[in-house]
Protein backbone atom coordinates (compact mmCIF):
# COMPACT_ATOMS: atom_id res chain seq x y z
CA UNK A 1 0.00 0.00 0.00
CA UNK A 2 1.73 3.28 -0.63
CA UNK A 3 2.41 5.64 2.27
CA UNK A 4 0.04 8.33 2.28
CA UNK A 5 0.62 9.79 5.66
CA UNK A 6 3.92 10.12 7.83
CA UNK A 7 3.60 10.13 11.90
CA UNK A 8 6.26 11.64 13.30
CA UNK A 9 6.94 10.40 16.87
CA UNK A 10 10.01 11.49 19.53
CA UNK A 11 11.46 8.59 21.26
CA UNK A 12 10.43 9.08 24.89
CA UNK A 13 14.41 8.47 26.25
CA UNK A 14 14.31 11.66 27.95
CA UNK A 15 11.06 12.10 29.36
CA UNK A 16 9.63 13.02 32.22
CA UNK A 17 7.98 14.79 35.08
CA UNK A 18 10.67 17.85 35.54
CA UNK A 19 8.45 20.99 35.87
CA UNK A 20 4.65 21.67 36.47
CA UNK A 21 3.00 23.63 33.50
CA UNK A 22 -0.72 22.38 32.89
CA UNK A 23 -2.82 21.04 35.90
CA UNK A 24 -1.84 17.15 35.04
CA UNK A 25 2.05 17.52 36.33
CA UNK A 26 2.89 17.17 39.65
CA UNK A 27 6.62 17.04 40.56
CA UNK A 28 5.48 14.55 43.23
CA UNK A 29 3.83 11.92 40.93
CA UNK A 30 6.77 11.12 38.34
CA UNK A 31 6.92 8.93 35.46
CA UNK A 32 8.28 5.38 35.44
CA UNK A 33 10.72 5.44 32.59
CA UNK A 34 10.72 2.29 31.78
CA UNK A 35 6.57 1.67 31.74
CA UNK A 36 7.02 5.08 29.93
CA UNK A 37 8.98 3.56 27.48
CA UNK A 38 6.81 0.16 27.15
CA UNK A 39 3.71 1.99 26.01
CA UNK A 40 4.86 4.80 23.97
CA UNK A 41 6.56 1.06 21.93
CA UNK A 42 2.84 0.21 21.82
CA UNK A 43 1.50 3.62 20.57
CA UNK A 44 4.26 3.70 18.19
CA UNK A 45 3.43 -0.53 16.77
CA UNK A 46 -0.41 0.32 16.49
CA UNK A 47 0.34 3.70 14.52
CA UNK A 48 2.85 1.62 12.84
CA UNK A 49 -0.11 -0.90 12.21
CA UNK A 50 -2.32 1.79 10.18
CA UNK A 51 -3.24 1.71 6.65
CA UNK A 52 -0.75 3.46 4.49
CA UNK A 53 1.13 5.08 7.38
CA UNK A 54 4.87 5.26 8.22
CA UNK A 55 6.14 6.08 11.49
CA UNK A 56 8.74 8.54 11.48
CA UNK A 57 10.82 9.68 14.52
CA UNK A 58 12.69 12.83 15.61
CA UNK A 59 15.90 12.96 18.03
CA UNK A 60 14.48 13.20 21.61
CA UNK A 61 17.19 15.69 23.52
CA UNK A 62 17.95 15.45 27.38
CA UNK A 63 16.93 19.02 28.56
CA UNK A 64 13.54 18.98 26.54
CA UNK A 65 11.50 16.27 28.45
CA UNK A 66 8.42 17.06 27.04
CA UNK A 67 9.74 16.84 23.25
CA UNK A 68 7.88 13.76 22.78
CA UNK A 69 4.65 15.67 22.40
CA UNK A 70 5.58 16.10 18.35
CA UNK A 71 1.92 17.42 18.22
CA UNK A 72 2.92 20.59 19.84
CA UNK A 73 5.85 20.75 16.92
CA UNK A 74 4.35 21.96 14.06
CA UNK A 75 0.68 22.47 12.10
CA UNK A 76 1.16 20.02 9.03
CA UNK A 77 -0.81 23.24 6.20
CA UNK A 78 0.35 21.22 2.36
CA UNK A 79 3.89 21.15 2.12
CA UNK A 80 3.79 23.56 4.94
CA UNK A 81 4.11 23.49 8.53
CA UNK A 82 3.29 26.13 11.18
CA UNK A 83 6.33 25.93 13.41
CA UNK A 84 5.28 25.68 17.56
CA UNK A 85 5.44 28.65 18.99
CA UNK A 86 5.36 27.46 22.96
CA UNK A 87 4.12 29.69 25.77
CA UNK A 88 6.08 28.11 28.57
CA UNK A 89 9.78 28.77 28.74
CA UNK A 90 10.21 25.00 29.54
CA UNK A 91 9.16 24.28 26.20
CA UNK A 92 10.86 26.69 23.87
CA UNK A 93 13.61 24.72 23.49
CA UNK A 94 12.15 22.60 21.15
CA UNK A 95 11.08 25.00 18.27
CA UNK A 96 14.98 25.16 16.57
CA UNK A 97 15.18 21.12 16.81
CA UNK A 98 11.16 20.91 15.38
CA UNK A 99 12.54 23.43 12.92
CA UNK A 100 15.69 21.87 11.50
CA UNK A 101 13.71 18.70 10.99
CA UNK A 102 10.84 20.11 9.21
CA UNK A 103 13.24 21.96 6.95
CA UNK A 104 15.66 18.90 6.37
CA UNK A 105 12.15 17.31 5.48
CA UNK A 106 11.92 19.83 2.90
CA UNK A 107 8.89 21.65 4.55
CA UNK A 108 8.53 25.12 4.13
CA UNK A 109 8.57 26.64 7.09
CA UNK A 110 6.27 29.23 8.26
CA UNK A 111 7.27 31.00 11.79
CA UNK A 112 4.56 32.82 14.09
CA UNK A 113 5.21 36.45 14.85
CA UNK A 114 7.23 36.95 18.29
CA UNK A 115 4.54 37.13 21.14
CA UNK A 116 2.17 35.40 19.36
CA UNK A 117 1.88 31.36 21.04
CA UNK A 118 0.51 28.68 19.06
CA UNK A 119 1.01 25.13 20.24
CA UNK A 120 1.02 23.29 16.97
CA UNK A 121 -1.21 20.74 16.43
CA UNK A 122 -2.34 20.55 19.53
CA UNK A 123 -4.50 23.60 19.59
CA UNK A 124 -5.68 23.89 15.96
CA UNK A 125 -7.54 21.25 14.37
CA UNK A 126 -8.41 20.76 10.52
CA UNK A 127 -12.23 20.11 9.32
CA UNK A 128 -13.35 19.49 6.44
CA UNK A 129 -14.32 23.59 5.87
CA UNK A 130 -11.64 25.39 7.66
CA UNK A 131 -10.23 25.05 10.64
CA UNK A 132 -10.76 25.52 15.05
CA UNK A 133 -8.46 26.86 17.53
CA UNK A 134 -8.08 26.68 21.06
CA UNK A 135 -6.76 29.62 23.50
CA UNK A 136 -6.09 31.44 25.83
CA UNK A 137 -4.26 28.29 28.44
CA UNK A 138 -1.44 27.85 25.56
CA UNK A 139 -2.37 29.12 22.05
CA UNK A 140 -3.34 33.20 22.17
CA UNK A 141 -6.00 34.02 20.28
CA UNK A 142 -4.45 36.58 18.28
CA UNK A 143 -2.55 33.98 16.88
CA UNK A 144 -5.66 32.32 15.17
CA UNK A 145 -6.15 35.45 13.90
CA UNK A 146 -2.53 35.79 12.64
CA UNK A 147 -2.90 32.10 11.25
CA UNK A 148 -6.48 32.68 9.29
CA UNK A 149 -4.78 35.61 7.79
CA UNK A 150 -1.37 33.60 6.24
CA UNK A 151 -3.92 30.52 5.46
CA UNK A 152 -6.54 32.56 3.73
CA UNK A 153 -9.19 30.44 5.51
CA UNK A 154 -11.71 30.61 8.25
CA UNK A 155 -10.20 29.64 11.55
CA UNK A 156 -12.72 29.70 14.71
CA UNK A 157 -11.41 30.49 18.04
CA UNK A 158 -12.56 28.70 21.27
CA UNK A 159 -12.29 29.36 24.64
CA UNK A 160 -10.66 26.30 26.73
CA UNK A 161 -12.21 27.11 29.59
CA UNK A 162 -11.16 23.96 32.03
CA UNK A 163 -7.95 23.89 33.10
CA UNK A 164 -7.62 19.90 32.53
CA UNK A 165 -8.31 20.50 29.09
CA UNK A 166 -5.47 22.80 28.11
CA UNK A 167 -4.66 22.18 24.67
CA UNK A 168 -7.69 21.63 21.56
CA UNK A 169 -6.63 17.70 20.87
CA UNK A 170 -7.49 16.84 24.62
CA UNK A 171 -11.00 17.74 24.14
CA UNK A 172 -11.88 17.34 20.72
CA UNK A 173 -11.01 15.18 17.90
CA UNK A 174 -12.76 15.39 13.83
CA UNK A 175 -13.97 12.17 12.95
CA UNK A 176 -15.29 13.22 9.83
CA UNK A 177 -17.04 15.62 7.75
CA UNK A 178 -20.02 15.63 10.00
CA UNK A 179 -19.01 13.88 12.89
CA UNK A 180 -16.26 14.67 15.86
CA UNK A 181 -15.78 13.53 19.36
CA UNK A 182 -15.62 16.56 22.22
CA UNK A 183 -15.85 16.71 25.91
CA UNK A 184 -18.51 19.01 26.67
CA UNK A 185 -17.08 20.59 29.96
CA UNK A 186 -14.07 21.46 28.12
CA UNK A 187 -15.88 24.54 26.21
CA UNK A 188 -18.08 27.83 27.14
CA UNK A 189 -21.81 27.78 25.30
CA UNK A 190 -20.15 29.66 21.98
CA UNK A 191 -17.98 26.84 21.79
CA UNK A 192 -20.28 24.30 22.01
CA UNK A 193 -22.92 25.93 19.55
CA UNK A 194 -20.05 26.35 17.08
CA UNK A 195 -19.33 22.41 17.29
CA UNK A 196 -22.82 21.15 17.27
CA UNK A 197 -23.48 23.64 14.26
CA UNK A 198 -20.35 22.26 12.34
CA UNK A 199 -20.71 18.69 12.42
CA UNK A 200 -24.34 16.83 12.48
CA UNK A 201 -22.98 13.74 14.52
CA UNK A 202 -20.84 15.30 18.01
CA UNK A 203 -20.42 12.64 20.53
CA UNK A 204 -19.90 13.97 23.63
CA UNK A 205 -18.08 11.68 25.84
CA UNK A 206 -18.73 10.85 29.51
CA UNK A 207 -17.05 12.79 31.63
CA UNK A 208 -15.01 9.86 33.00
CA UNK A 209 -13.83 9.10 29.58
CA UNK A 210 -12.92 12.57 28.88
CA UNK A 211 -10.78 12.77 31.58
CA UNK A 212 -8.99 9.85 30.69
CA UNK A 213 -8.17 11.69 27.31
CA UNK A 214 -10.90 10.02 25.07
CA UNK A 215 -10.75 12.87 22.73
CA UNK A 216 -6.56 12.08 22.38
CA UNK A 217 -7.10 9.52 19.81
CA UNK A 218 -5.33 8.84 16.71
CA UNK A 219 -7.92 8.71 13.82
CA UNK A 220 -7.19 7.48 10.18
CA UNK A 221 -9.00 6.17 7.59
CA UNK A 222 -11.48 4.73 10.05
CA UNK A 223 -9.49 3.09 12.14
CA UNK A 224 -8.55 4.63 15.58
CA UNK A 225 -6.21 4.57 18.63
CA UNK A 226 -7.75 5.33 21.97
CA UNK A 227 -6.18 6.24 25.67
CA UNK A 228 -7.04 2.70 27.37
CA UNK A 229 -9.97 2.95 29.67
CA UNK A 230 -12.67 4.76 27.25
CA UNK A 231 -14.72 1.63 25.92
CA UNK A 232 -17.72 3.75 25.89
CA UNK A 233 -16.08 6.06 22.82
CA UNK A 234 -14.72 3.14 21.29
CA UNK A 235 -18.12 1.52 21.23
CA UNK A 236 -19.82 5.09 19.82
CA UNK A 237 -17.11 4.45 17.01
CA UNK A 238 -17.59 1.11 16.45
CA UNK A 239 -21.19 1.48 16.05
CA UNK A 240 -19.93 3.90 13.21
CA UNK A 241 -17.99 1.15 11.93
CA UNK A 242 -14.44 1.92 12.93
CA UNK A 243 -11.85 -0.39 14.25
CA UNK A 244 -10.25 0.47 17.65
CA UNK A 245 -7.69 0.09 19.54
CA UNK A 246 -6.96 0.58 22.75
CA UNK A 247 -3.31 1.68 24.34
CA UNK A 248 -1.98 2.71 27.90
CA UNK A 249 -1.13 5.90 28.33
CA UNK A 250 -1.06 6.27 32.02
CA UNK A 251 2.55 7.24 32.25
CA UNK A 252 1.80 10.22 29.32
CA UNK A 253 -1.31 11.25 31.52
CA UNK A 254 0.97 12.67 34.08
CA UNK A 255 2.45 15.04 32.02
CA UNK A 256 -1.40 15.90 30.57
CA UNK A 257 -1.07 14.16 26.85
CA UNK A 258 -2.05 10.51 25.86
CA UNK A 259 -2.09 8.90 22.15
CA UNK A 260 -2.49 11.87 19.87
CA UNK A 261 -0.49 14.55 21.59
CA UNK A 262 2.53 11.60 21.28
CA UNK A 263 1.74 11.83 17.04
CA UNK A 264 2.32 14.76 14.37
CA UNK A 265 0.72 13.61 11.52
CA UNK A 266 2.16 14.87 8.46
CA UNK A 267 0.04 13.33 5.22
CA UNK A 268 1.94 12.56 1.38
CA UNK A 269 -0.24 15.26 0.15
CA UNK A 270 -2.80 17.87 0.92
CA UNK A 271 -4.04 18.95 4.54
CA UNK A 272 -6.00 15.96 5.69
CA UNK A 273 -8.83 16.28 8.07
CA UNK A 274 -7.76 12.82 10.71
CA UNK A 275 -10.63 11.05 9.87
CA UNK A 276 -11.41 11.59 6.45
CA UNK A 277 -8.14 10.42 5.40
CA UNK A 278 -7.81 8.82 3.11
CA UNK A 279 -11.76 7.25 2.78
CA UNK A 280 -11.98 7.97 -0.64
CA UNK A 281 -14.84 7.40 -2.96
N1 LIG B 1 3.52 18.41 29.32
C1 LIG B 1 3.16 18.86 28.02
C2 LIG B 1 2.76 20.33 28.08
O1 LIG B 1 2.18 20.72 29.06
C3 LIG B 1 2.06 18.02 27.45
C4 LIG B 1 1.71 18.37 26.04
C5 LIG B 1 0.54 17.59 25.50
N2 LIG B 1 0.38 17.83 24.13
C6 LIG B 1 -0.79 18.02 23.49
N3 LIG B 1 -0.77 18.13 22.19
N4 LIG B 1 -1.93 18.11 24.14
O2 LIG B 1 3.02 21.12 27.21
Amino acid sequence: MPISARILMCPPDHYGIRYEINRWMDLDRPADPEAAAAQWRSLRAAVADLPGVAVVEIAPRPELPDMVFTANGGLHVDHRVVLGSFRHPERQGETPHFAAWFAAQGYRLVTPPDGLFLEGAGDVVRTATGWIAGYPQRSSASAHRWLAEVLGEEVISVELVDPRYYHLDTCLVVLGEQCAACAPEAFDAYGLTVLHDRFEDLIEVDPAEGERFACNLVAWAGHAILPAGCPRLAASLVERGWTTVAVDTSEYIKAGGACRCLCLTLPAQGTVVSGLAPLQG
